[in-house]
């Protein structure tokens, strides 16, 4: 268990143990693979960041997480790896999101990405993503960097 401050200094406890803080996270984010580029969205307001949301009623987190990977992208996942949890204590509330690695097989045009100006094609993360302006404040704390520890050397294109 690693527990740090994000961004905004709320703490966070990150596991990559099997739901360690709920069976039913209500979050969802997952760090995307295209054809050997990582493959994220341009949110509107918070800038470049892996694809997730909001676990909708009637879906689980693993068929949110494929769904928003779509809309957010239009990235189509062809496997699905459940990877961790982490839980964000807020000022006012608290957050539980499951990590996922995905490769996706292809990519569609969308005329709409809700939130976002759609996917953005990476070869590289930038070793200094934390003072880089274009990336998303999600992107910024210990969660993306033990993420990527894990999935380095795993990849299978
Ligand atoms: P609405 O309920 O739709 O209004 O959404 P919201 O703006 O309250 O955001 P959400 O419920 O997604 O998240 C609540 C707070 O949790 C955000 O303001 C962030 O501070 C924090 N949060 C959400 N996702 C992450 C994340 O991936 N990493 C970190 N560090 N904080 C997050």
């Amino acid at each position: 268990m690693y527990r740090f401050k994000d961004y905004y200094h709320n703490q966070v406890q990150l596991s990559f143990e099997k739901n360690p803080f709920s069976s039913l996270p209500k979050h969802v984010w997952v760090v995307c693979r295209f054809q050997d580029k990582w493959l994220l969205t341009n949110h509107g307001d918070r800038g470049y960041e892996f694809p997730g949301g909001k676990v909708e009623e009637n879906e689980t987190a693993d068929e949110a997480a494929i769904r928003e990977v779509k809309e957010e992208t239009g990235g189509i996942v062809s496997s699905l790896q459940y990877m961790g949890q982490y839980r964000v204590s807020g000022k006012e509330k608290t957050i539980i999101k499951n990590i996922y690695y995905a490769a996706v097989s292809e990519l569609i045009h969308l005329d709409d990405y809700m939130e976002t100006k759609g996917p953005v094609l990476l070869d590289e993360l930038p070793d200094n993503i934390q003072q880089d302006r274009r990336f998303s404040f999600i992107m910024k704390d210990e969660v993306l960097q033990q993420s990527l520890k894990r999935i380095i050397g795993n990849i299978q294109d």
